[in-house]
């Protein structure tokens, strides 16, 4: 068994740092291309067979330290009652959207076992066959959150701000109801088999900090609460905020390449891991390049015994594979 991720999370890892890559089973795989030739996104993500078959292939093709169970951050707006569909040209669509208090009574509950029950059975079928650490995830409430009020991917998070700014105590009501969904989501998964969590705010980073604090992270550590105590839950959040995550009281946090690694490792010297934060971009540069990129980051972490290697963010679709190979390799 290798339990090289599980070991950093305590801060106890002896041996090279554990690798796993965010969007690790993706569209620059090609036995995912072709599995997705055969069946929509959405498909995938229900039937529990094939959920397992595509978390699998990271691990029988790149030989990672963990897997991390493949779904959506969005699956979970469906049990809550909303439709949701992946348009090939612009990405997830979710409606009805709620602009204001009157649509929080809408959000359904009771139905995430049910709806989702694919799911929580493929996590625990890997689990029986997995040699390395199952991770389970969710977004975070504050970006669960925009996407049911903005329906799309929106960078400016206008219709968000306009309802958190114009009326801030209807909004933690939505974030509060939000947190308890994720909660729920997350510890059917731990039931199911997973062995740590990992919380996505990736769009926290329209946030100035003080929104941060009242809007995002109070909610991440409410969703931490509701789990059982001291399991592992991984926070992270894109383009800001890296540092003040550690204000939640996570396992470990995860942050992108505009974050200082070491630095940031100063400020929080033992007790809580740290996972980033190779710019993803990398993998368009020849191999000679990525090689000396990968090495200044583990140099500047070396024997750092709660250091997880990743990506910044997610892997993009057009890189070439076999340098998303060439990158794990140079970490075995
Ligand atoms: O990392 C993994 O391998 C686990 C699976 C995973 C996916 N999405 C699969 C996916 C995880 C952890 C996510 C998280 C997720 N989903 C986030 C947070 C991380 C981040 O990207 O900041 C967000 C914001 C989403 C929402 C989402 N899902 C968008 C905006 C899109 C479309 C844009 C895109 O990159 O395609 C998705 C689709 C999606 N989720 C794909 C995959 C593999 C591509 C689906 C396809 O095959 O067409």
């Amino acid at each position: 068994m290798n339990n090289r991720l599980l070991e950093a999370l305590k801060c106890q890892n002896k041996g090279r740092p554990p690798v796993w890559l965010m969007r690790q089973a993706g569209r620059y795989m090609p036995e995912y291309s072709a599995l997705r030739k055969k069946h929509t996104f959405l498909d995938i993500c229900h039937q529990s067979e094939l959920i397992v078959q595509t978390t699998l292939l990271p691990i029988e093709l790149l030989n990672v330290d963990a897997a991390i169970i493949f779904s959506d951050l969005l699956l979970l707006a469906q049990p809550l009652g909303f439709n949701l569909v992946y348009d090939e040209g612009i990405g997830p669509l979710i409606d009805p959207v709620i602009r204001d208090p009157s649509g929080i009574p809408k959000i359904r509950s009771g139905a995430i076992e049910n709806k989702l029950a694919p799911l929580f059975e493929a996590i625990s079928i890997l689990r029986k066959q997995l040699k390395v650490p199952l991770l389970g995830f969710a977004g975070a409430p504050f970006t669960l959150a925009s996407y049911l009020i903005e329906g799309k991917t929106n960078r400016e998070l206008r219709y968000t701000k306009q309802w958190m700014l114009s009326d801030p105590e209807s909004f933690h009501q939505l974030l509060d109801r939000l947190s308890e969904a994720t909660a729920q989501l997350l510890m059917l998964q731990i039931e199911a088999g997973v062995q740590a969590v990992q919380l996505f705010d990736s769009w926290a980073m329209a946030l100035s900090p003080e929104h941060f604090r009242i809007f995002a992270l109070p909610y991440m550590d409410k969703v931490r609460q509701k789990l059982p105590p001291g399991f592992p839950v991984i926070y992270f959040s894109r383009g800001a905020h890296g540092s003040s995550l550690a204000q939640a009281h996570p396992t470990a946090i995860s942050v992108d390449w505009t974050v200082d690694l070491p630095q940031l490792r100063k400020q929080f010297p033992t007790k809580i891991a740290v996972q980033g934060n190779l710019d993803p971009s990398w993998l368009y540069a020849p191999q000679e390049k990525l090689k000396v990129a990968v090495n200044e980051l583990l140099n500047s972490m070396k024997d750092d015994p709660g250091y997880i290697f990743n990506l910044g963010h997610g892997i993009p679709p057009d890189v070439p594979f076999s340098n998303v190979q060439y990158l794990v390799s140079l970490l075995n």
